[in-house]
Order: structure tokens, then sequence, then C-alpha cells
């Protein structure tokens, strides 16, 4: 594919995801560094000067705050000499916060939407954002793109034992579901509910499903501490199910998350690379090609 006049800049959280988009795309590539100082402000030095269509990519995973403002600073200097600018942010930041579940909580989505138009940002492309509920917020366009077809098959790649889709919470069901027709097999979703105060999951009765022998894909947006994977393997291992594995776009895996999922029961943790991590088995900068 050969887009004339595009310019890749890949930020210093996505730099290997941007280099495969400007091959992709077969466009030039600029390169960035960033210093840290000791205070953690981040100062990042762009190597070029993008004209004409410029593409920013920068995942904001953690350090979340840092790894945003990186992006909004990439934009903002791109707009002074591009015509338009895309941002690409794989996993974006503070979706789970699209509405006041609690009196007085703000609802930092907009925030978000509004500091990316504010610094320039034309176009903006992510992956499983998630909830598009905050796609209202944003007053330029946004493309959400959905990797699970992808996830999906990789694994149908794997020699799994009569797999069974489940999603850890009702909010993934038709992601699960998507995922399962790609493996032709069935999908369920868990009724997970979290104590918007204390932050504790639990799981409510969920639909009675024959789990027996049968592996397992756990599959979500995104696995953070882990928590929801492991009260999903809990529940399933209950019903005396085959091996576990755990599917995501974005494996944040905070803190020690990788190994409670581990020690919990899961063989495999298996991620896109919209955050740079061991996990990462399915490149996404195709899907992300085609978006633009
Ligand atoms: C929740 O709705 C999300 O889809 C994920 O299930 C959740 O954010 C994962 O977080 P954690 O790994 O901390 O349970």
């Amino acid at each position: 594919m050969v887009l004339t006049n595009f310019t890749v800049i890949g930020g210093s959280a996505s730099q290997s995801l941007a280099k495969n988009l400007a091959n992709k795309l077969d466009a030039n590539y600029i390169k960035t560094d960033v210093r840290i100082f000791p205070d953690g402000e981040s100062k990042v030095i762009i190597g070029g000067k993008p004209t004409g269509k410029t593409i920013i990519v920068q995942s904001a995973y953690p350090p979340i705050d840092s790894n945003f403002i990186q992006a909004l600073s990439l934009i903002s200097k791109a707009k002074e000499t591009s015509s338009q600018v895309f941002a690409v942010i794989p996993y974006l930041c503070y979706m789970r916060q699209d509405k006041e579940f609690l009196s007085g909580e703000i609802v930092t989505s907009t925030v978000i939407a509004k500091m990316l138009k504010a610094v320039g940002a034309s176009k903006i492309v992510t992956v499983d954002m998630h909830s598009e509920l905050a796609i209202k917020y944003f007053d330029v366009p946004i493309r959400n793109i959905s990797a699970v077809s992808k996830l999906a098959s990789f694994f149908k790649k794997l020699k799994l034992k009569d797999p069974f889709v489940v999603a850890p919470d009702l909010f993934w069901a038709p992601q699960a579901k998507q995922f399962a027709k790609i493996l032709d097999t069935e999908s369920t979703a868990i009724n997970k509910q979290r104590n918007r105060k204390t932050g504790e999951l639990e799981i409510k009765q969920s639909q009675k499903r024959d789990f027996d022998g049968r592996d397992i894909i756990l599959v979500d947006d995104m696995i953070s501490t882990g928590g929801s994977i492991v009260k999903a393997t809990e529940y399933l291992k209950r019903q005396n199910c085959g091996r576990i594995y755990a599917a995501c776009t974005h494996a944040l895996l905070v803190d020690d998350a990788e190994k409670k999922i581990r020690d919990a029961g899961v063989l495999k943790i298996i991620s896109t690379n919209t955050i740079p991590g061991k996990t990462n088995a399915v490149d996404v900068s195709d899907i992300l090609a085609k978006s633009l």
C-alpha cells in the first residue's frame, strides 16, 4: 500500500508498532526521543520536520499521564508544519471513565477528547476502545477498530480441545460471540459486577453452561490488575473446565497481574502489541494501516 506524502512519527511508547505501520504504508518515518526529568516531566525530542499528512503513533498505557502528554506534545508540534495530523493512540486511556458512576466523579474521557482536539488532531484512531459511549465526547472524527478477529485467528491455529469462548463480563459478550464465530464454536459471558466504591468484584449467578473438559478462551478488551480474569478463572475451574487461556487487546498487566493470573490457573496470556510486552502475539499495524 503506498500513500504519498504520509509521515509516521513513533512516540516513545510505540516505536516498534509505528515502524511496522510506516512499513505497511510505505511512509517516511521520523523517530523521537524522550527525556524524563527527575520530577516526572517528559521532554520530547522530534527527529525531523513533518510536512503533509502526519501520523503520530503513541499509545497511552502506564505511565498513562506521561505517555498521553507526550502524545499531545507530538500532535501539537506536528500540527505546526503538517496539513493534517492523525493521532493513532492504540490504547486510549481514561475511556473507562465515560460517565458519572458516583456523584461528583469527573468524566475524564470528555477531558481527553477536548485535549486531543485542542492540540490539533484531525482524526483519532484507536483499538478496542473500552467504551464506545465515549465516542460522543469527541468533536474530531474518531475511528475505533477491533482486534478481535486478529486475536481469534491466532487462537484458530492452536490445537484447542473443543474451545469455549468466555467474556469475563457482560460488556464484552458481543466480542466473545464474534471471536467464537471465527473458531466455529460457542461463547458466553460471565455476569461480573464491580463495587463502585471498593472496586471489589463479584460474580453473580451466570447462565449455566457445560464447560466440562473444554478449553476456555477468556476474552476481554484489557487486563489491568488481572482481578477480572482471576475471578473468571476461579469460577470456570470450579466447573471442571480444561485449559484456560486469556486473550486481550490491551495487556496493561499492572504490578504482579501476570503472576496472579498464572497462579489462578491461566496457561497463557495472549495480547496484541497496542501495549508492548512479552504477551504480544498479534500485530495490529495492518488493521491500523487499513483504517488510515
Ligand atoms: C472492564 O469492564 C474491562 O473490560 C476489564 O474487564 C477490566 O477493566 C479489567 O481490569 P482488571 O484486570 O483490573 O480486572
